[in-house]
């Protein structure tokens, strides 16, 4: 079997997304109310490793891979840059032939997207993209699982992004395209997302409309997602903060969406800025299924790239 690397949606494709979210929605119910801790009954990566890099910050992602990999039979080991050889110079192409020698899979969370394609080109593991400054295609596989629990089906969505155009919202329109919903982006001018997103979310047949009015984004809305002003590693946002404010998700913005619209946010939240403490903690929102489908987003994800889905 071909190496399969996660480094975005594409490398995956539909209809290995489609099977993912079949797989995560019963492993689910299949363990509810389970320990966290305790293995799934067929302990599908019995004996596995995942060794996970971390090179930003991480709750989630570094949580909820260490989790799935214990459910699913399996452990994880953590390198962060301050305490491993990658933080003294060591190269990716190193790491990633010693790491391949040592552990089953690695996730790698970097800066530069253009590292985990390295790693990926040196490993003889599959690589996972854990977050780069470019996409978090692992948030998008688990928020399309909290979408499809809200009962609201993929093809033909509406959903509306507020704020920056970043790394979340790319992988947005990647599975936009590749799974037919549509997607209103409204970002103040010069925060639009990359125009090769757009392009491939629309060569796709997903209906991309950029904005820089709220308002008309949300209009009719099924689904409304934010993200931070301010991306991790980004410096110098001053200006960035007063140009964020009209795309604040708030009570008045939630009232143009449809009345069952759900919001999701990929979180850490920065409640009082992209997103108003109504909204957040109100009833339309999925904030907290949408962090605990980490755990199951990645499960699928991590069988996926091991050959066992
Ligand atoms: N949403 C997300 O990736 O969270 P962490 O930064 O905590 O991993
Ligand atoms: N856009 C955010 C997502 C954090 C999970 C960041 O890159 O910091």
């Amino acid at each position: 079997m071909e190496l399969r690397h996660f480094l975005d949606l594409s490398d995956a494709g539909a209809d290995a997304i489609a099977a993912m979210m079949n797989d995560a929605h019963e492993r689910k119910a299949a363990r509810a109310s389970w320990p966290k801790g305790k293995p799934d009954a067929d302990k599908p990566l019995d004996g596995y490793v995942l060794a996970m890099i971390f090179e930003k910050n991480s709750t989630r992602t570094r949580v909820s891979f260490d989790i799935a990999m214990r459910q699913l039979g399996g452990s994880a080991i953590i390198l962060d840059s301050g305490t491993s050889q990658l933080g003294r110079g060591e190269s990716i192409a190193d790491t990633a032939r010693v790491l391949s020698r040592m552990a089953d899979a690695i996730m790698i969370r970097t800066d530069d997207h253009a590292k985990i394609e390295e790693m990926a080109q040196h490993a003889s593991v599959p690589v996972i993209n854990g977050l780069t400054d470019r996409s978090h295609p692992c948030q998008i596989v688990a928020d399309l699982l909290t979408i499809l629990e809200q009962k609201k089906p993929l093809p033909g969505l509406e959903v509306a992004w507020f704020g920056d155009g970043n790394n979340v919202l790319h992988s947005i329109l990647e599975a936009a395209g590749l799974l037919k919903f549509n997607v209103r982006v409204a970002t103040p001018a010069g925060f639009e997302p990359d125009a090769e997103f757009v392009e491939m979310a629309r060569a796709g047949g997903s209906v991309v409309t950029l904005t820089q009015d709220a308002e008309q984004a949300a209009e009719g809305a099924d689904v409304v997602i934010t993200d931070t002003w301010v991306s991790m590693g980004q410096e110098n946002v001053e200006n960035k903060l007063g140009a964020m404010a009209p795309f604040q998700v708030n009570e008045a913005l939630m009232a143009r969406a449809k009345p069952d619209a759900r919001f999701l946010h990929c979180l850490p939240a920065h409640v009082g800025d992209e997103v108003n403490e109504a909204v957040f903690e109100g009833p339309q929102s999925s904030v907290f299924d949408e962090a605990e489908n980490r755990i199951h987003a990645q499960k699928s994800i991590l069988l996926w790239a091991l050959g066992k889905l």
